[in-house]
């Protein structure tokens, strides 16, 4: 299901997404239970309490979740990415952007919608204007994924020192590397005084709704396999969607990215 091309088509088969979005709804609960203080603000008589700050790093799927999760919350929110496309995206949830926008950020998009490598020189103008605005805040959620290679460091340790103590840090990537510098496989580390969340599965924190999205891509994929006048199953090896998914078919493995010739390259056609 990983493998399934993020077409319009394929759009409620989409496992990358249905899954990204509930876990950046869930990094933002989680990162509220571990935070020892109110997200939104509360003017009381007994005083007022500020609003939360949380940066979000990363705005794909997950991240735009965790932005919107936030913002219902009541904190104050601010996002970063690579690509251009997500600067108006962000803005549109009622967030600030903060990014390096020079001419490598302008083509930072790839023609699939991900990000690419950015060059050394960017990251250092990038790891300068996040770390000054890292320590002003109270929660960080970090999201970002670079399809094929580790996830990107984002944060440093100094970064994390630089934070109020109680901060928290929530690291989605954590399967990929980690974003964060000291971030432990499902565990919560205390890094320089900063609580950092390595949960591993987010989506299977909230189980029920996982479930429910995953059943419904699954239940429409498999529609695509299923003749609809004979009712029998039909492999169609030309289906693009079938193409891009299908691992092994009569014994042997048939997908290219795993060594396998692609339809049409076989003799018999198949
Ligand atoms: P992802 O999970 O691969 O990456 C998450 C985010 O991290 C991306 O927004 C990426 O730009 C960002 N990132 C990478 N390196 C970074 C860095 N150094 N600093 C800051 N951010 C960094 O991406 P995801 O969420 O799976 O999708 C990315 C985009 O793909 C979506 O926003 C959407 O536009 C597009 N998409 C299109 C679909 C379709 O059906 N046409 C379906 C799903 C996504």
């Amino acid at each position: 299901m990983e493998l399934m091309p993020r077409i319009t088509r394929a759009q409620s088969m989409d496992v990358l997404s249905s899954q990204a979005n509930l876990a950046g709804y869930q990094a933002v609960i989680e990162a509220a239970v571990v935070f020892d203080r109110a997200m939104p603000m509360m003017m009381t008589a007994a005083g007022t309490v500020p609003a939360g700050r949380v940066f979000v790093m990363g705005a794909g799927v997950a991240g735009l979740q965790a932005i919107a999760t936030a913002r219902r919350l009541g904190a104050v929110v601010s996002a970063t990415d690579v690509r251009p496309a997500a600067k108006e995206q962000v803005a549109s949830l009622g967030a600030k952007f903060i990014a390096v926008e020079d001419d490598e950020f302008k083509a930072a998009e790839t023609s699939g919608g991900y990000a690419k490598e950015m060059s050394d020189e960017y990251k250092a103008k990038q790891a300068e204007l996040v770390a000054a605005h890292i320590a002003k805040q109270d929660i960080i959620i970090t999201t970002a994924l670079i399809p094929g290679r580790p996830a990107p460091r984002l944060v440093t340790r100094q970064m994390l020192s630089a934070m109020k103590l109680g901060s928290v840090a929530v690291d989605l990537a954590v399967e990929r590397g980690g974003n964060i510098e000291g971030v432990e496989a499902d565990k919560i580390a205390n890094v320089e005084g900063v609580s950092v969340v390595g949960y591993l599965n987010l989506p299977g924190r909230i189980a029920a709704s996982a479930s429910l999205l995953y059943a419904k891509n699954l239940l429409t994929f498999f529609q695509t396999l299923v003749d609809k006048e004979s009712g029998e199953i039909n492999i169609n090896r030309d289906d693009e969607l079938i193409a891009a998914t299908l691992l092994t078919h009569e014994g042997a493995v048939v997908h290219p990215k795993f060594g396998g010739a692609a339809a049409g390259e076989r003799p018999d056609g198949f």
